[in-house]
């Protein structure tokens, strides 16, 4: 017998409030945009994932990081592509957006090593992108000491930083001194829960201090509209693109 749970096509939408959050202060809170059934089916495969699927940097002690699940696992391809998550990144986003990669960013339990403050943008090959934003879904209960994030309000508007060393917890900081004195939100989820942060706005994640994985699924989004600039990255890499091509919709596709 099939254990097959579609995902929900109903689920929550957005408040013009929340919209308006979203876009002063670069991230929102979502709650329970995934029911309990999605969670345990969506926690069971990612669970499976880290087992079997090839992570980006097997020694790396943050986390196990499997990008671009949703080509080889087809229970977590529904995640990926979930319309309730794809409606409202549309919402805040107000532009057409496809898919930039997935994730899974799984940190084993005592793994002593938080993600340091960074800002997501500056690592992607693209060009052009009105906005790019990530859904950061929790599928198991992520309190403080698993492993939350924390976000700098505002930081969004900060447009030119460098990629950082996500190991050096000042590095972010020497980059942009001015964001040292800026306060900082710590958002605990409820397994089920999310946030969506903009591509721009400066976040950190602490270490897992728990006993349990710290299992959490990222939905990337970018603009439709955005462009290759050639740089290499582990998703375009091999994949033959002309710089200044439109993403192709086959490997990065639209929502
Ligand atoms: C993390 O979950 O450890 C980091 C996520 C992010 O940087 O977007
Ligand atoms: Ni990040």
């Amino acid at each position: 017998m099939s254990t097959k749970t579609p995902p929900t096509t109903a689920g929550p939408t957005l408040t013009q409030e929340q919209i308006d959050d979203y876009r002063r202060d670069g991230f929102i809170h979502v709650s329970g945009v995934l029911n309990p059934q999605e969670v345990e089916r969506y926690r069971t495969a990612a669970r499976s994932a880290y087992d079997e699927l090839d992570s980006l940097d097997p020694g790396n002690a943050m986390f196990r990081q499997i990008v671009q699940v949703w080509r080889t696992d087809p229970v977590l391809r529904e995640l990926t592509l979930h319309p309730v998550l794809a409606g409202l990144a549309t919402q805040l986003a107000g532009i057409d957006l496809r898919i930039w990669h997935d994730q899974l960013l799984i940190k084993r339990p005592h793994n002593a090593t938080p993600t340091e403050f960074h800002t997501d943008a500056p690592y992607w090959p693209h060009a052009g992108a009105r906005h790019q934003l990530s859904a950061w879904i929790a599928l198991v209960d992520v309190p403080v000491e698993r492993g939350c994030m924390s976000f700098i309000p505002g930081s969004q508007e900060r447009q030119d930083l460098r990629a950082v060393d996500l190991t050096d917890r000042g590095d972010l900081f020497t980059a942009a001194p001015d964001l040292v004195w800026r306060p900082r939100i710590t958002v605990p989820l409820r397994a089920g829960d999310c946030t969506f942060h903009n591509g721009h706005l400066a976040h950190t994640a602490n270490a897992n201090d728990t006993d349990e994985f710290r299992i959490a699924m990222v939905n990337i989004y970018t603009d439709r509209a955005t462009t290759y600039t050639g740089r290499s990255h582990p998703c375009t890499d091999g994949l033959g693109l002309e710089v200044g091509a439109t993403l192709p919709d086959e490997a990065f596709p639209p929502v």
